[in-house]
């Protein structure tokens, strides 16, 4: 499955399934930060620069329209790249607006650049890229003398020629940041003189390596960084590494997953990279360098991944700059490590793609791991993973985080919306992890109508399942038909074993016709009206309660989830069944008010009761559905709850309706039905 280009509208919810056995040689894509500054380096030297393992990512194909947009003449020769260098003084005028999408190292590192041009430009982004503080940059290249106009620190960053030229500055910046350090860097190839940036801790050294291979007087003194302005580049041929950003959801993957030994193969390792293989290594990850060598000036190896039992550890400070992009799926190796991994001095990680401590953390939290957010990194305990619908807020290292910690058990599921930017880094990550053994899906929506017995869910559920002319569960149906034959073949409610064995080799099927409705048949008779009587219900209700017959009866249950869509009705549809619906609705009613309309029934089907007695049956039942142990009947924590007691079933299903709208707008928007 190859992604959608991130400007096509593009199907947003993807789950990835578990495969037994993880082995083989794999290879991601070229790394993000040297693909963007081979061609803005390209693009500035003299000469032909080629390119090999050049990341065609939504990020870097930015930087690259973006250079072609000033007048380079970039060649895509499909196993090169060929950039023909305009020199530092050659850029042209662009006739647009630069777009950088979702790329911060696109608009940072060419903030540097335009910052020295004499014409006038503007970089503008997506609405990410347009929240992120671009200040950082701002506030160095004014110093140096650039003209930069920007609302609030933002983008749009509008660019004017500087008034004096750009001159040379001894910078010291707050953060440790390569993109405020090459921004400053590039801006000052423009200036007389050296320039030099100080950091706080040491950041990726791609820019310094890059400008020195080329020709550029690049001096280093500890977390001291000068260049000599006015340089001469050289072309030069760039082989791009993989990228240890990407390596790392597969390191994580092999390591959390149970029978896995693979190796991925060509990883950059440079120092100011590897944080994130120290940091596994120190939790118990058992990964392998292999054939440690350089490339291009930077160093590469086989890393061999073999499952591990993981442990909690403290993220030593030191090692944060060089894991900054990689603590989305160091997180998910905390919830599956034993014990507690605390992260602090992260703050940054607030400033990505999106707040990824707080995307995370929520996320996690909903798939059941118990973890604390703090304002400068977080606290997770390890734990069980659950199944559910998490939100990856439009960002691709946290959104493959989630769809890769869906992969790491049989039975998981967890569907992930928001995965629309996966393409900005790692364009080819569904075709390799099918290439590995799993499976990529796009869950068919599922609604759940959960909640006890009348509060009309199943009328709504049945008649929304109409209006949408999607399949429909009556999951009380499957548990009625079991008491049904379990009474027919004189099995108690206390022997376990056999009803276990009976809801296992059910035949039932619900066959659906305009004319008859729904008809529910039992060993092919249709046993609509026994369903419906008391006996049954009794008997249901002595049955369901039993795990073991609820484990049973899931499988079944789930295979109704078919496109183009499932309404499934009963009481822990949006809990355990269809933990990850995008949509979960759950009625309530007064006891008092399901007591009358339950009379109301009774007296239309001629049986008299007292109303005080069904009052007090709801009252008893209630309270050991909502208590019991097995799937106790509560919403779950992201349903909407509708009280019904006022509402007439006309009133409940407008509002229903009026709820599931914008849902509605974006399954229509894609016919396969499958966007949630
Ligand atoms: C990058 C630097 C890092 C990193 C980003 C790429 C670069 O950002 O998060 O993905 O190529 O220079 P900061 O410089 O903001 O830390």
């Amino acid at each position: 499955m190859t992604l959608p280009n991130q400007r096509i509208q593009p199907l947003d919810v993807f789950a990835v399934n578990h495969c037994d056995q993880l082995r083989g040689q794999f290879t991601v894509p070229g790394d993000k930060s040297i693909s963007h500054r081979s061609i803005i380096f390209g693009a500035l030297a003299q000469g032909q620069t080629r390119v090999s393992g050049f990341l065609r990512s939504a990020d870097c194909l930015a930087t690259l329209r973006i250079l072609q947009a000033m007048g380079v003449s970039i060649t895509d020769a499909g196993d090169e790249l060929m950039i023909d260098g305009v020199g530092l003084d050659g850029l042209q005028k662009p006739k647009q607006d630069l777009d950088c999408g979702n790329a911060g190292t696109a608009m940072r590192l060419l903030a540097g650049l335009l910052s020295a041009q004499t014409f006038d430009s503007t970089l503008v982004g997506d609405e990410s890229l347009s929240n992120r503080p671009m200040n950082r940059v701002i506030k160095p290249l004014t110093a140096m003398g650039a003209n930069i106009d920007a609302d609030a620190g933002t983008a749009p960053l509008r660019f004017r020629p500087p008034t004096a030229g750009i001159q040379a500055i001894d910078y010291t910046s707050p953060v440790a940041s390569a993109q405020v350090k090459s921004a400053v860097l590039i801006a000052g190839l423009y200036a007389d003189g050296k320039t030099t940036v100080t950091e706080p801790q040491k950041s990726r050294d791609h820019t310094e390596t890059m400008l020195r291979g080329m020709g550029c007087e690049v001096q280093v003194d500890g977390l001291t960084v000068g260049v000599t302005g006015r340089p001469i580049l050289l072309a030069q041929n760039i082989q791009v590494p993989a990228d240890i950003s990407s390596a790392a959801f597969l390191m994580v993957l092999g390591l959390c997953h149970p029978d896995a030994d693979f190796t991925i193969q060509n990883v950059s390792i440079n120092p100011t990279r590897d944080g994130v293989i120290k940091i596994l290594q120190a939790m118990g990850g058992n990964l392998e360098l292999h054939d440690v060598r350089e490339q291009a000036g930077e160093p590469v190896a086989d890393i061999q991944v073999r499952s591990s039992q993981l442990r909690g550890i403290d993220i030593p400070h030191a090692w944060i700059p060089s894991a900054i992009d990689e603590f989305p799926i160091v997180f998910i190796a905390a919830a599956m490590a034993s014990g507690q991994t605390t992260l602090t001095g992260a703050e940054e990680l607030r400033h990505k793609e999106s707040d990824r401590i707080q995307v995370m953390l929520d996320g996690l939290k909903l798939l059941g791991i118990d973890c604390q957010e703090l304002p400068d990194g977080a606290v997770i305990h390890g734990g069980q993973l659950s199944s559910g619908l998490v939100d990856g807020h439009g960002d691709h290292r946290c959104a493959m985080s989630f769809l890769l910690a869906g992969a790491l058990h049989p039975g998981l599921e967890i569907a992930v919306k928001g995965c629309h930017n996966i393409g900005t880094s790692f364009p080819e990550f569904f075709g390799l992890l099918e290439s590995m053994g799993m499976v990529v899906e796009q869950p068919v929506p599922v609604i759940t109508v959960d909640g006890p017995s009348g509060v009309g869910k199943g009328t709504i559920s049945a008649l929304l399942a109409e209006e949408l002319g999607w399949h429909l569960l009556d999951s009380g149906a499957i548990y009625r038909s079991l008491a049904l034959a379990a009474m027919q073949q004189a099995i108690a409610a206390t022997d376990e074993a056999a009803l276990v064995q009976l809801a296992e080799s059910l035949e039932l099927t619900f066959e659906v016709s305009d004319e008859m409705g729904t008809q529910a048949c039992l060993n092919g008779v249709v046993v609509n009206d026994q369903l419906r009587s008391e006996a049954c219900g009794l008997m249901a209700s002595k049955v369901a309660p039993i795990a073991a017959v609820r484990a049973a009866l899931l499988r079944r249950q789930k295979a109704f989830r078919r496109a183009p869509g499932l309404v499934a009705d009963g009481r822990d549809m949006g809990t355990v069944v269809f933990k990850s619906a995008p949509v979960k609705l759950f009625l309530t009613a007064d006891a008092a008010e399901r007591a009358k309309r339950r009379h109301k029934q009774l007296q239309e089907q001629g049986v008299d009761v007292k109303i005080r007695d069904l009052l007090v049956d709801i009252e008893a039942r209630d309270h050991r559905d909502s208590t019991r142990k097995v799937a106790p009947l509560v919403p779950a924590e992201d349903a909407w709850v509708i009280d019904t007691s006022d509402l007439s079933i006309d009133e409940v299903l407008a509002q229903v309706m009026q709820h599931l709208t914008p849902h509605l707008e974006r399954w229509q928007a894609n016919p396969s039905g499958l966007d949630c």
